[in-house]
């Protein structure tokens, strides 16, 4: 709660420096506002103007066709996201541009001219042709942050294969599942990849996530050699990346697909425990991720973008792939961890590549700012001059502190508020036009209509706190929930009829800026990460000495919320401080490292209501020893308190 009433107080509004108007995209708010009214007003018009900056092979007939709650973008059009990524520039003056700046962890470096990018996609397109893959099958991308795997989600695009990137965090469990629910045909790996010094095992992974026949859907396994360890190999099944690429023709056109035509599966956490894949198609995504990076950004010809997030996460398929490079826009992408082989290594390649917009998450940040300001202050970060956070609220504290020892006092930040599902950033002000104010993400983006109601759907009025929703499709929205239409409907767009339902809280103020206030189902966002409580509760369970499980998020001063779980165990086992350590990295083992419990808090019984639902609100409060219960840090039985505090539920 501290936060949320910290950000209830918050006062401060931050102009834009006059500097910065004067060269911005949209230069000031009544520009702002004249453009978002017509994307409101005038929607085709004004979708028609800002699509056509792409490249299509024929155009759309029409630009929106909504049957509720489905949407078709720019109906009839013909594209392919990677000739817009990739062909677009390689062929014009800027082909000896460089798409990529790569930094691995281990201090190796690259620079992936679009030319280059455009050779080395086109091959890898041909391999997957050899294989026999064509527009509609799915393929699983599992790779360390390496050019590679973006030109591997391009070679797809480039022939309408659908991809899903399965985080690199992730275990073999986790992409066991994620590989059969695509039904994914083929696999692309890299031997390990390089994190705080150590390899990380990914063949490995998917070695263990395919063992036995468990993903029968797959047939070969493509495999890019990035740390030289060893590796166990199936001759019929395996496939090195070099070997496959040798002599391959680097000719091979980019595919004319539908609009609306597959792009990618993400899965995602929701509150239920089966991730959801959700799926973008290319056309509207494409515009949505192109739009946003040109104008929150404030992207020109010369900018070194850098966004600190993995590809395994939306905000990486969106800010690191498609959005930046439909721009022709130059990336730095790093390998490694954040504090290896120091705290100094982020400033370092913002010295070294000279970064001009930093794009990275509240977590991050405070991770920083706990390390204290010798880090930064060992580097020149005078070439950066636009920052921007995405992923959690941010706290004032430590936007300040972004804004003075980051920004030099100097740098606008754009605080994006958007989702895996909306596909591109909804809410965040342009940097030259709208005040910022720490804690806020300010203005709706062109085309984005958020509205803050009530469970019943009601309006609500400035600074009443509701249910954050969307009435209105936009182009870069999920299409659907990949082979589960019933949960696409019941999830988004069932819970508060004819709206789409974010799953966020929030409120918005007098001047219409938007102040974000966490989810409100039952979702935890750690470390920007975000994880159903349901998937770690049924992991836990799973395993057998737990009878029982209750997994809530806390809030953490650094990585923003920190899940808790309350075990109970089956008949006679004894607790101890052994089998809390077990079950902790039991869920490391079964998801993915990130996804481990912060605290295990064993307890004969979880509170219950009459009714049998476990009453969360009271475990928070035992879990943040609100001073309203008393001391609870010993007690065991805690059904004890929720006879007391059943009348509040
Ligand atoms: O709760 C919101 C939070 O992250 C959720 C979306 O998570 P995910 O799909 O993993 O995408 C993360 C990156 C786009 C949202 O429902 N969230 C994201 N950005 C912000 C945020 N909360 C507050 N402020 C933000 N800027």
């Amino acid at each position: 709660m501290t936060q949320i009433e910290n950000v209830m107080r918050e006062g401060r509004v931050f102009p834009p420096p006059p500097e910065f108007s004067a060269r911005a995209r949209v230069k000031s708010i009544e520009e702002y506002q004249q453009l978002y009214r017509e994307s409101l007003d005038q929607p085709e018009q004004f979708w028609s103007r800002m699509a056509s900056e792409l490249h299509w092979f024929t155009p759309w007939q029409q630009v929106l066709v909504w049957n509720e709650p489905h949407a078709q973008w720019f109906v009839g059009g013909k594209i392919n996201a990677a000739y817009n990524c990739v062909d677009r520039h390689a062929e014009g003056p800027n082909a000896d541009k460089a798409a990529f700046l790569w930094e691995g962890e281990p201090g190796d470096t690259r620079r992936v001219t679009y030319r280059e990018l455009k050779t080395e996609v086109s091959k890898f397109a041909n391999v997957l042709k050899g294989l026999g893959l064509q527009a509609g099958d799915r393929v699983a991308i599992y790779m360390p942050l390496v050019p590679e795997l973006a030109i591997a989600m391009l070679a797809c695009a480039r022939l309408g294969v659908v991809h899903t990137v399965i985080f690199g965090g992730f275990s073999a469990e986790a992409i066991r599942e994620r590989v059969n629910d695509a039904r994914a045909r083929v696999v692309i790996t890299a031997d390990g990849g390089w994190r705080r010094g150590a390899i990380i095992p990914l063949k490995a992974n998917v070695d263990d996530a395919l063992a036995d026949g468990a993903c029968p859907s797959v047939e070969k396994v493509i495999v890019y050699r990035r740390c030289g360890n060893t590796i166990g190999w199936q001759e019929e099944r395996d496939l090195w990346w070099h070997d496959a690429i040798a002599g391959v023709s680097d000719d091979c056109p980019a595919v004319p697909l539908d609009s609306e035509h597959p792009l990618y599966i993400l899965y995602t956490s929701g509150s239920t425990g089966k991730p959801k894949g959700v799926l973008h198609t290319t056309g509207g995504y494409l515009v949505g991720v192109y739009l946003t990076s040109k104008y929150v950004f404030d992207l020109r010809e010369d900018d070194i973008f850098w966004c600190t997030a993995d590809i395994g996460w939306v905000t990486g398929h969106s800010y690191v792939v498609y959005g930046l490079l439909a721009n022709g826009a130059t990336n730095v992408m790093y390998e490694g961890a954040p504090q290896h082989p120091d705290f100094g290594r982020w400033w370092s390649i913002v010295e070294k590549y000279k970064v001009s917009i930093l794009y990275t998450a509240p977590t991050a940040i405070r991770t920083f700012i706990r390390q204290g300001e010798s880090w930064p202050a060992k580097y020149d970060l005078s070439s950066l001059r636009l920052l921007g956070t995405v992923g959690e609220p941010i706290n004032p504290e430590a936007w300040i502190w972004y804004h003075r020892v980051i920004g030099g006092g100097r740098c606008p930040i754009v605080d994006t508020w958007w989702q895996t599902e909306t596909g591109a950033i909804m809410i965040a002000s342009l940097p030259g036009a709208v005040p910022q104010k720490p804690g806020s993400a300010g203005r709706p983006f062109f085309g984005v209509s958020p509205k803050v109601v009530d469970r019943d759907g009601n309006p609500q009025g400035p600074n009443q706190g509701g249910f954050l929703v969307i009435d209105r499709p936009w182009p870069s929205m999920l299409r659907t929930l990949f082979g589960d239409d019933e949960r696409y409907r019941a999830q988004y767009w069932s819970q508060i009829p004819h709206v789409y339902f974010t799953g966020d809280g929030a409120r918005y103020d007098e001047d219409g800026d938007f102040w974000l206030m966490g989810r409100i189902d039952d979702v935890v966002n750690v470390s920007g990460h975000r994880l159903g409580t349901a998937e770690v509760e049924s992991t836990l369970v799973s395993h057998p000495l737990v009878a029982e499980s209750a997994v809530i998020g806390r809030p953490d001063e650094i990585t923003g919320e920190a899940l808790v779980a309350f075990v109970t165990l089956k008949g006679n086992v004894e607790k101890s401080a052994e089998l809390r350590l077990e079950l902790i990295e039991f869920v490391g083992e079964q998801i993915g490292k990130f996804a481990r419990p912060q605290e295990i808090r064993f307890t004969d019984a979880l509170p219950k209501t009459r009714s049998g639902k476990i009453m969360r609100r009271l475990l928070r409060k035992v879990a943040t020893n609100d001073p309203s219960l008393g001391d609870t840090t010993t007690l065991e039985d805690i059904s004890v308190l929720a006879r007391l505090q059943e009348e509040e539920e």
